[in-house]
This record gives C-alpha cells, structure tokens and sequence, in this order.
C-alpha cells in the first residue's frame, strides 16, 4: 500500500506544486478565503469528494466515504489563510495582492491536505471515512471554533494536522509527544487610583507607580509560586496612563499574552494574576479590574495517534528524515481546540532548505521547500491507512 500511496503522490508532484503556487499567488487574510475555499471545493468535487461549503464561515469540508466496515470517523485539517505582510521573494509566483503573503505555510498545508484527498481518492475505498476541514482563519485564531460550531467536529474520531516548520529541512517530519504549542491567554488590567498634585504623593494614589508594582510583582512571583519545569510567560506588551508630568495618574492599563504548557497550570492562571494584582492593590488603596480572557488552550498531542503518524513517517521515509522534537513551542495554534472533541496529533513539516538560508515563519522572504509536499501529501495518506489496521480503543 505504501508504495502505491509513494506512486501516485509522485505522478501529482507536478500538479500539487502548481495548485501550491496558484493559492501563493493569491492569498486571502482570516476570515476572507473566498477564492481559495471555491478553489479548494472544486478540486474537492473533482476527486470525487462531497463537498460543503461555507462551514464556519469560509471553511469547506471535504468527505470521502469508505465501505462502510468501520464506522470510526478520521479528520485530517490544513489551514488556508494568509498574513498582512509585503512579500518580498521575487519568486516567479509571488503575491499577487498587495500586503499579503503565505508566510506560514498555509498555502503548503492547503495543497496537502487536497494532495491527500486526491491520493486517498484514487485508492480502494478505506473501511471508514475520512473529512477533510479546511480552515479559515488560522492566524487570529477564529477558524476553528467557527468550524466547530458549524459540526465539523460531529462524529469524530481522531484528527491529523500538519504545520510547516523551516528550521526542519524538506523532506523530513518532525514529531512531539505531548505538549506542541502553548495556551495563550490575553490579559488587560486597570489599575485605579487617585488623581493628586505631583508634588503632594502623599494626598493621591498614585496608579503608575502601583502599575509598576503589580508588573513586578508578577513577574517575581512566577519564578517563586509556580514549578520551574511547568513554564509560564507572562509578557505585558501595551501600557498606557497619565496625563501630565506634575499630575499624578488616576489610571493606568495594563494589556499582555499569558502563555503556559500544561493544561493545569493554565486553568490556576486567572485566579493567580488576580490574587497578585488585588495584593498590591490592597496594600496601596488603589482599586483594579483585571480581564483574563481565554485564547486557545495548548496542543497536546495524543500519544498513539502521534505514534501512528511516527510510524507512517517512518516506514515512508526511513528514520533519518524523522525528527523528534525535544521542545514544545510557546506560539499557539487553534488546533487545539478541535482537541477538546476528539483526540489527535499535529506534526511539523519540514520545508528548509540545506544551500540557503531559510527565513522563519511570518518573514516576508519565508520560502518553502516544495519537495515537501510530496513528503506532507504521502505521510498523511498512509496515516490514514494504517488508521483503520489499528484496533479502535476498547
Ligand atoms: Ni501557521
């Protein structure tokens, strides 16, 4: 089967890096896929897939259906929204619009994930069906829940995601156990105080230096109140207050990202921002809000579905081109958030390249490695395959 699946992901080479660079020529930013969702629906239809759209806003759905002998479902996602960037490649296929560019790889995971439907569709059906969700708004972290609410999660069983990764070369995957991003979280806090003369500290409440306190005071505590090998960053990257060098500030705000690994220490972090803001509050009379809102919780992939992809990896491409990644990511990802209904696996797809130099993801000179398209296309198709050879959990 395997050799079969490496045969005809090599006879749609040519086509796949066509299709890779038609969406690279034309990228869309989150929410507002339209050309590459009617793109992606029509290469859907013809490879014979019933085909949805508009789920989750500008998402699509692709199935293809199996005989019928195993009723467990498998889901395979890509991401196909671009960034607000300036491409500057001189690449042939180059964006086409002006401020926008595939510098995640989306256009990558897009091609991928149609590469896979294509194989999948011209093998003997499998015993089960397999959906394919291809996702809006990736980058700000929307598209997913919207895909959600709109029951691309329904009857789910298990999912496969893929991201590009540069600092892996083409050709190769990079596998995790575990933790593979971070939960971020969004922070605002208001510190309220009291307005007074600049030179009469004494009669006021003075929210910047109380701001300045809580900051601190956060940061210290981090290192002291949570373990060390349970990593959280608590990152404050907006702060405004004041009006007047000889006046003294009635409030100050406060914004940032909170970003952790483990699914309990996340759930202690809005209670212990809280605590730490109201202690130093308390101590000067000042008065606060504090907002903690929820972003994405972190990916955490599933052990024996990760195995799954390892194995596939591995007989595909031979241990040398698989990489077992030590380090999870602090950046965040909404794959997560298909997790909380279904257990599931995201990889890294190497798309470096060894001769010159590969810019990071979100740099408008990111290139990619087009030989791993093929690598991205053959190790999820035979994922898939040896999905069904495995016994469903008891
Ligand atoms: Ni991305």
């Amino acid at each position: 089967m395997l050799s079969r699946i490496k045969e005809i992901a090599e006879t749609l080479a040519p086509r796949l890096i066509e299709i890779r660079r038609h969406i690279h020529a034309h990228p869309e930013l989150s929410g507002q896929e339209y050309q590459t969702a009617a793109y992606v629906a029509g290469v859907l239809s013809s490879c014979g897939l019933s085909v949805q759209e508009l789920v989750g806003k500008t998402g699509v759905i692709g199935e293809l259906e199996g005989i019928g002998q195993d009723d467990r479902l498998l889901a395979i996602r890509t991401d196909m929204d671009a960034l607000p960037i300036q491409e500057r490649t001189n690449l042939a296929y180059t964006s086409r619009f002006k401020g926008m560019m595939h510098a995640c790889g989306h256009d990558v995971h897009t091609t991928v994930g149609l590469g896979t439907a294509m194989v999948l569709s011209q093998l003997d059906p499998l015993p089960g069906r397999v959906r394919f969700l291809f996702q809006p708004a990736e980058e700000t972290a929307q598209g997913a829940s919207w895909m959600i609410r709109d029951g691309a999660m329904h009857h789910v069983n298990a999912i496969l995601g893929v991201h590009t990764f540069p600092s892996i070369l083409g050709g190769c995957v990079g596998i995790r156990y575990g933790a593979l991003t971070a939960a971020a979280d969004d922070l605002e806090i208001v510190i309220l105080g009291e307005s007074g003369h600049g030179a009469r500290p004494h009669e006021a409440i003075d929210a910047i230096w109380i701001a300045a306190q809580v900051i601190t005071t956060l940061q210290q505590a981090i290192s002291r109140t949570h373990n060390p090998l349970r990593p959280v960053v608590l990152t404050i990257g907006q702060i405004s207050g004041g009006r007047a060098p000889n006046v003294i500030a009635d409030q100050v705000r406060l914004v940032g990202t909170v970003r952790s690994l483990h699914p309990e220490t996340s759930a202690e972090l809005p209670g212990w921002v809280e605590s730490i803001v109201d202690g130093v509050c308390q101590m000067y009379g000042a008065r606060y809000t504090v907002n903690y809102r929820r972003g994405v919780p972190s990916v955490q992939n599933d052990p024996s579905l990760t195995q799954l992809v390892e194995v596939a990896a591995q007989e595909a491409w031979g241990s040398d081109r698989i990489q077992r990644l030590d380090e999870p990511s602090l950046g965040a990802e909404d794959f997560a958030l298909y997790l909380e209904h279904a257990p599931g696996t995201m990889f890294r797809l190497g798309v470096g390249y060894g001769d010159q130099a590969n810019y990071p993801l979100h740099h408008p000179q990111f290139q990619v490695n087009e030989m791993a398209i093929v690598t991205g296309v053959v190790t999820l198709a035979y994922s898939a395959y040896l999905y069904w050879q495995q016994q469903p959990p008891s």
